[in-house]
């Protein structure tokens, strides 16, 4: 009997259509659009402005363009994993409200957060339920409404930032395909770099907090780069090695779309030409969990069917890794 695999078997997105560009930022703060383009890549993002709608309307809207476009009955689904650095509320699971308003009432469902890895560490839980035999269809959703905790104020995080989100569903294969293998890390000492620092369990917001502003995600962007940079490209050369891998076998690049010249970096470091290398961060801007489903949303008619597919991300905490997986269908 061949090994059962976890294969990506569709894909879904949904972005607001709100257009924050870098010239409307230039009138927010001492920025240029120049600046911005030469330094992240990002012309612009999507900024999701309607009041009481959160980072759920987005998964919503994600899952629904899935099972529109598969044809999916959504009662077949198991299982709805949120992967999320911004959930609705404190408390309630994003994904069991998620779940409930795409109709899969039978599944049970959670959120996972490991900030912009979130996406990538869903991938490996996902894929280790399907490669256990325990579930058939688990739906895998990246949503961030990162919106939601940026200063407009400060320059150093809010040209960075946007709100989307991507699914994906995964399913057994058994023709081989799906995910091949994986590198995943993590070091605490990063957290002071990276952080909304009130808000947790640690600093609760109170009025004297809330005046600091300090609810806002705040970032140290040069470590941030740096670690970026040195990881990311780090994981994707490892796993390439361990998996006799050269850049010419590799199809795609999808990597984490927080800054154009980590990616660069990372593309530079496995030798891989610009054409292989997956890239809509002028268009989105970080969208932190939604960044890896979303390239899959943007290229899915370019994938064939056997294509081999580095994943990498990067993200606060630290958390970052990468994964190696064969492509399942051709659209
Ligand atoms: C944030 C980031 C774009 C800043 O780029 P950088 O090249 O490191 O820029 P620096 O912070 O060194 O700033 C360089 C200069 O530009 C200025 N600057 C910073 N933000 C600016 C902005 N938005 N517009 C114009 N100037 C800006 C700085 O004040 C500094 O000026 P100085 O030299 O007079 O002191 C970059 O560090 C980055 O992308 N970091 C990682 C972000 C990330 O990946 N975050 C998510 C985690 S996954």
């Amino acid at each position: 009997m061949s090994k059962i695999t976890a294969a990506i078997t569709a894909v879904g997105g949904y972005v607001p259509d709100f257009v924050l560009t870098n010239k409307a930022l230039e009138t927010m703060v001492e920025t240029n659009d120049e600046w911005i383009t030469t330094r992240t890549g990002i012309k612009e993002r999507r900024i999701l402005k309607e009041d009481g709608k959160g980072t759920s309307f987005l998964a919503i809207k994600a899952a629904e363009d899935l099972i529109q476009k598969k044809g999916l009955d959504p009662k077949e689904i198991d299982l709805v994993i949120v992967c999320t650095a911004t959930p609705d509320m404190k408390a309630a699971a994003t994904a069991a409200y998620t779940a409930t308003q795409i109709g899969a009432v039978n599944a049970f469902s959670y959120d996972l957060e490991a900030a912009c890895s979130s996406f990538l560490f869903g991938m490996s839980t996902a894929s280790a339920y399907i490669e256990s035999g325990r579930y058939k269809k688990i739906l895998l959703i990246g949503a961030d409404k990162n919106s939601s905790f940026i200063n407009y104020k400060d320059r150093a995080t809010c040209i960075i930032f946007g709100d989307g989100a991507g699914a994906v569903l995964f399913e057994p294969n058994e023709e081989g395909l799906g995910l091949q293998d994986e590198l995943l890390k993590s070091n605490g000492e990063g957290r002071d770099f990276l952080q909304a620092t009130y808000g947790g369990s640690s600093y609760p917001i109170n009025e004297n907090t809330y005046k600091e502003g300090k609810h806002y995600i705040f970032q140290d962007g040069k470590t941030v780069f740096k670690n970026a940079v040195f990881n990311m490209a780090d994981v994707s050369e490892r796993i390439m090695q361990r998996n006799q891998l050269t850049n010419d076998d590799i199809a795609w690049l999808v990597a984490h779309q927080a800054n154009k010249r980590i990616i660069d970096a990372t593309a530079n470091r496995i030798n891989l030409e610009d054409e292989k290398v997956m890239m809509n961060i002028q268009r989105y801007g970080n969208t932190t969990s939604a960044t890896l489903p979303l390239l899959l949303y943007d290229y899915e008619s370019q994938l064939k069917k056997g294509d081999k597919i580095i994943f990498a991300a990067f993200g606060g905490g630290f958390t970052w890794g990468s994964i190696y997986l064969k492509w399942a269908y051709n659209s």
